[in-house]
């Protein structure tokens, strides 16, 4: 299996869509190699497309707050996005460059092997939950809701939010994102819980 820099390196060569033409950095993604939570969003944007780190804009400002606020550290987790080239004037992301784009998430995830996944969007939450096999009636059917699958040999929850940049266009939506954190949390404590209980008694 590969490691996290080696996919990096892997991803900082792709040529397999057009996108990386227009890009001026790949964004491969960045933070704890054994992080137990992964966040997913879209694509890079403009600032995070210039400076090769993702969700640094805006949005990213905002996501780091509200993290920090529930006691999450960036350096903590990882987090990434389904392409790691920013699409052209931030258009959404075509089925072909998801499709191409899309093994290194799986190889990223497969890495780390997270206990929890955080879709932030719907892009996200539509790839990721297509690949572990859940059903997606749209994000705001799913949004909070704690999803559970059997991967690596463990417990994994999957758990999807609105995009941060679609609160700071629509601040009445900052209530359910900031609830769904804390229910981020809830998930995370429980499994911390469940993991010291086991040691207990080993
Ligand atoms: N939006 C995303 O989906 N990802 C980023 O990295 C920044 C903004």
């Amino acid at each position: 299996m590969q490691s996290l820099e080696e996919i990096e390196r892997e991803i900082k060569n792709c040529k397999r869509c057009e996108l990386w033409k227009t890009k001026t950095n790949y964004v491969p993604g960045e933070g704890n190699p054994k992080a137990k939570i992964v966040f997913v969003g879209e694509a890079p944007g403009r600032e995070e497309d210039k400076q090769g780190r993702p969700f640094v804009g805006n949005a990213g400002k905002y996501l780091t707050e509200v993290m920090q606020k529930f006691g999450l550290k960036r350096e903590d987790v990882y987090i990434t996005n389904v392409l790691k080239c920013r699409p052209p004037n931030n258009r959404d992301p075509k089925p072909e460059e998801v499709e191409a784009c899309k093994p290194f998430l799986i190889k990223q995830l497969e890495a780390i092997k997270p206990d929890v996944i955080v879709c932030l969007g719907r892009h996200s939450a539509g790839v990721i939950f297509e690949l572990f096999g859940l059903n997606f009636p749209g994000i705001s059917r799913v949004r909070g809701k704690i999803f559970e699958i059997d991967k690596w040999g463990k417990n994994v929850k999957v758990i999807a939010v609105y995009h941060p940049a679609a609160v700071l266009y629509r601040p009445q939506l900052k209530e359910d994102f900031e609830n769904d954190f804390g229910k981020i949390m809830e998930v995370l404590k429980e499994k911390k819980v469940r993991e010291t209980t086991l040691l207990d008694f080993v």
